[in-house]
């Protein structure tokens, strides 16, 4: 064990954000409600999808599962941001820490792998419609579907893991608002270097494939669209995908900020905020964005409101 000018963390203080004490109010109040949102839209999406037989296809049966995982991931982080807004005390102890890392880059890459499924299954609906009822079959989906699992479990359990073998003895004061890689191996005394090659190496390896599979198959659609005959034809395979579009851009455009603007100083609070859109916010509005603009779920809706009045 190296020791340099301390002891071993046995538990973490999390910053924050600068200037957290003056504007807690406001701030809890946002993250309530942002939470509660999250909680009763994707609880909602998960029940609305598993009642009407409507919804019992390959691209809401993976809508239940980003729902599931964006409920995860946002569980993971916004209780204990909630709790230290309002606390004197900051702290985290160890094994929260890890569960909170352990949990979010599990989830976080899943989100990423069930976008991607979610393309695939666009692209097979409409450049191979005929075909779709034999290629996207409840056994491939179920394939699709435990990989991004798989993929999720992979990256969160060997990063996890690697960083909390690690000696922390240079201060126990993390400068994010939860435990995330980067802040974490900035207080640590012993090498890291592996730690950071291997997160490079994981992160780089999820998004670009994901990232590559959701712009060919929407290449693919494109193409597909524009070379349809019908403007009615057009407009109803645009809107089939409209919503997953606007997931998927607002998910790798926070996601590409936060890397394009790493590591500078002055943007560290910055930085926080787009984790605060990526790790709070799209477990949001994903639910919000296939609701408000999706036909299938509008009518899965009113019909649930006819039944019950
Ligand atoms: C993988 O996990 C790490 C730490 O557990 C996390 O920081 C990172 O965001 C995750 N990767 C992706 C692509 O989400």
């Amino acid at each position: 064990m190296e020791q340099n000018n301390g002891t071993q963390a046995t538990e973490f203080i999390l910053l924050g954000f600068a200037g957290q004490h003056k504007s807690w109010p406001i701030l809890f109040t946002t993250f309530l409600v942002i939470y509660v949102t999250t909680l009763v839209g994707n609880t909602g999406m998960i029940l609305l999808i598993k009642i009407d037989s409507c919804l019992h296809t390959p691209m809401y049966f993976f809508l239940q599962h980003l729902a599931f995982v964006d409920l995860c991931y946002a569980s993971a982080i916004t209780p204990k941001m909630l709790q230290n807004f309002v606390g004197t005390e900051k702290s985290i102890s160890f094994t929260g820490c890890m569960v909170q890392l352990l949990v979010y880059g599990t989830f976080a890459t899943s989100d990423c792998y069930i976008l991607a499924a979610m393309a695939v299954d666009r692209y097979v609906a409409i450049c191979n419609p005929l075909r779709y009822p034999i290629v996207m079959t409840q056994r491939v989906c179920i394939h699709l579907l435990a990989g991004s699992y798989f993929m999720g479990f992979l990256n969160g359990s060997v990063n996890t893991s690697l960083t909390f073998s690690l000696n922390f003895c240079k201060s126990n004061k993390i400068n994010h608002f939860f435990c995330d890689e980067p802040p974490i191996l900035a207080l640590s005394c012993s090498n890291i270097d592996l730690n950071i090659m291997l997160l490079t190496v994981f992160v780089g390896f999820n998004l670009t494939f994901t990232v590559l599979v959701v712009i060919l198959s929407y290449l693919y659609i494109l193409a597909a669209i524009l070379k349809m005959s019908s403007a009615a034809g057009r407009r109803k395979a645009f809107s089939t995908c409209a919503s997953h579009l606007t997931a998927v851009t607002m998910f790798y455009g926070t996601l590409s900020y936060m890397y394009l603007h790493h590591g500078t100083a002055e943007s560290q609070e910055q930085e926080k905020m787009a984790s605060v859109f990526y790790g709070i916010m799209i477990p949001m509005l994903n639910p919000l964005i296939y609701s408000l603009r999706n036909q299938d779920v509008k009518k899965a809706l009113i019909g649930i409101g006819k039944k019950c009045f």
